[in-house]
């Protein structure tokens, strides 16, 4: 069975969507194996979001996601890396699909960043590599 790491971003939790994501997660079947309400730190992003450095929307992510409390959340079930991608919808809330979290419920604010509401894994590799380091010891 497969696990996944999923982060609400800062600005699902300023508009009060956390729960209405948990929600979506758990009516498709994956199992909470960890929910935690944090502060991020430029040190735990920057190992984060390694992939992304010298990108041009690297520094305004950072800032983003230091912007307030995210929710660090790992997901178990049967393919749950790709399944959360699918319920998460394209980067683009403007092109996700409607029916995906970011496709319902995104918004583009016309920012330097997208502000994408969830965050989750891409591959087994990332996913092993993100849960060490948002819940080093799971
Ligand atoms: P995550 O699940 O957050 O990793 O999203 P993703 O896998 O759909 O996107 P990716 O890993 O490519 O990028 C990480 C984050 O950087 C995205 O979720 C966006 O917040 C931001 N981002 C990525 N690409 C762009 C871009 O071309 N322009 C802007 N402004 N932001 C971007
Ligand atoms: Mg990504």
């Amino acid at each position: 069975v497969q696990r996944s790491l999923v982060l609400v971003k800062p600005d699902g939790v300023r508009r009060g969507l956390s729960g209405e994501i948990l929600r979506r997660i758990e009516a498709k079947g994956y199992t909470l194996t960890a929910v935690e309400l944090r502060t991020a730190t430029t040190e735990i992003l920057a190992e984060h979001y390694a992939e992304h450095e010298g990108k041009p929307f690297y520094g305004p992510l950072v800032e983003f996601m230091l912007s307030g409390p995210v929710l660090a959340v790992v997901i178990e079930g049967q393919r749950c890396i790709e399944g959360f991608r699918s319920l998460a919808g394209a980067t683009d809330p403007t092109l996700a699909a409607p029916g995906t979290i970011r496709g319902d419920l995104g918004r583009d604010w016309g920012l330097a960043v997208q502000q994408n509401l969830v965050h989750g894994s891409d591959s087994e590799e990332s996913a092993a590599r993100e849960i060490g380091i948002w819940f080093p010891g799971l």
